[in-house]
């Protein structure tokens, strides 16, 4: 059996993934579920190149922060990692974190939308199984370990009854499909029916936003925001089902997504795989055969994995008003590096993934005369 080992730990701030920060000897060691001022002994679980991964062992000195976690799982749960202070805190922690990545871009003060509500509202949530041993839960992304989460309060109410019923009696052992022994099952809301997916890709039926009331107040400030101006064009890039133009009024629109298995081609919607080196000429021409198209708005709302052509988009296309909304603040940030022929005029950060360290933000930007 492998030894333990420990270390010391003096948390001096928080990371953007909202793990803490030591440095008490040569060695950096990273700690979830602390805060800064938190002090004591952490188990080491890896290390590589000199930097510890470690979870706390002891607490001796607490941060003024810390309040108890409402939540039975928090501290070996994966998936919460800020219910172990104030909400009003966390907030800070991200507006934080989301000011430093985007330290070399001149945004203007960035404004907080906060939740309505901090637990109960994500209408998907996926668990994780292992028949193996006989385990369901949230699965660490780094150890792969499964935590059992019976008593989990993410999720919006029906869909948390409906992971209950998983669990009692370990009905999910005879829900899961035969076959593989290790897998993954989806509960989501939609429409106002709960279903479940087992081993299907996530967001099966198509990608929709988990914090609903987050959603709408998105669309309400983007209908503000675009109220200044006509929209003669209006670009949807990453659009989905059209989630985020679709109430905006416009004279013409083009939606773009890779994921079209309901969503048929249309005159407003393209099916595109937009990182291919084509997509834009592609888009171009569809744009020439719509009679009177005259592109003043982009809308672009990547995965995580952002659009790093974006400059190069933007120098084709010259949209007036662009909005960018992002779910990964890195990303977005190397998106808008030294972009030049546009300034920005709001950044929001919206938290519409309450107790985790993901938020979503939206930057305006409006090229310059
Ligand atoms: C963050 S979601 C935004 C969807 C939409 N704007 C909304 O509010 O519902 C990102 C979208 O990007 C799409 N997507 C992912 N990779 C893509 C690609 N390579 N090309 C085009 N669309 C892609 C996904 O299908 C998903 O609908």
């Amino acid at each position: 059996m492998k030894t333990k080992r420990f270390t010391p730990f003096k948390i001096s701030r928080l990371d953007s993934l909202g793990q803490g920060v030591s440095k008490v000897s040569e060695k950096v060691v990273f700690i979830p579920k602390t805060l800064k001022g938190d002090e004591g002994e952490a188990e080491v679980m890896s290390e590589k190149k000199g930097v510890i991964f470690g979870k706390i062992k002891t607490l001796e000195l607490k941060s003024h922060n810390r309040i108890e976690p409402q939540c039975v799982h928090f501290k070996d749960c994966p998936s919460c990692h800020y219910l172990h202070t104030s909400y009003g805190h966390e907030l800070s922690i991200k507006k934080e974190s989301f000011e430093n990545l985007f330290r070399k871009i001149p945004l203007p003060e960035v404004e907080v939308v906060g939740a309505p509500q901090r637990l109960f509202y994500r209408n998907r949530v996926q668990l994780h199984y292992s028949l193996k041993s006989k385990l369901l839960g949230m699965r660490d992304p780094h150890t792969f370990e499964i935590t059992p989460i019976p008593n989990c309060l993410i999720g919006l109410p029906e869909v948390l009854n409906e992971v209950k019923k998983l669990y009692d009696n370990n009905a999910w052992i005879r829900l899961a499909p035969p076959g593989p022994l290790e897998g993954h099952v989806e509960i989501y809301l939609r429409e106002g029916k709960i279903k479940t997916s087992w081993n299907k890709s996530y967001a099966e039926g198509g990608f929709t936003q988990v914090y609903e009331e987050m959603n709408a107040e998105l669309k309400k400030i983007i209908t503000n925001q675009f109220s200044h101006s006509t929209i003669h064009g209006l670009l949807d890039l990453f659009g989905g089902n059209g989630n985020l133009s679709k109430d905006l009024s416009f004279k013409h629109r083009l939606c773009v997504d890779v994921y079209s298995k309901t969503t048929p081609e249309t005159d407003d919607f393209m099916n595109l795989n937009l990182y291919n080196e084509k997509a834009l000429e592609r888009i171009q021409n569809k744009l020439l055969k719509k009679t009177d198209f005259q592109l003043s708005h982009l809308l672009l709302d990547p995965p995580r994995s952002g659009f790093k052509d974006l400059q190069k988009w933007l120098m084709v296309l010259k949209p007036r008003f662009v909005a960018y909304i992002s779910c990964d603040p890195h990303t977005m940030a190397r998106d808008l590096t030294g972009l030049s022929d546009y300034s920005f005029s709001r950044s929001i950060l919206m938290d519409f993934f309450p107790s985790t360290f993901h938020f979503e933000s939206i930057i305006f930007l409006e090229r310059k005369e």
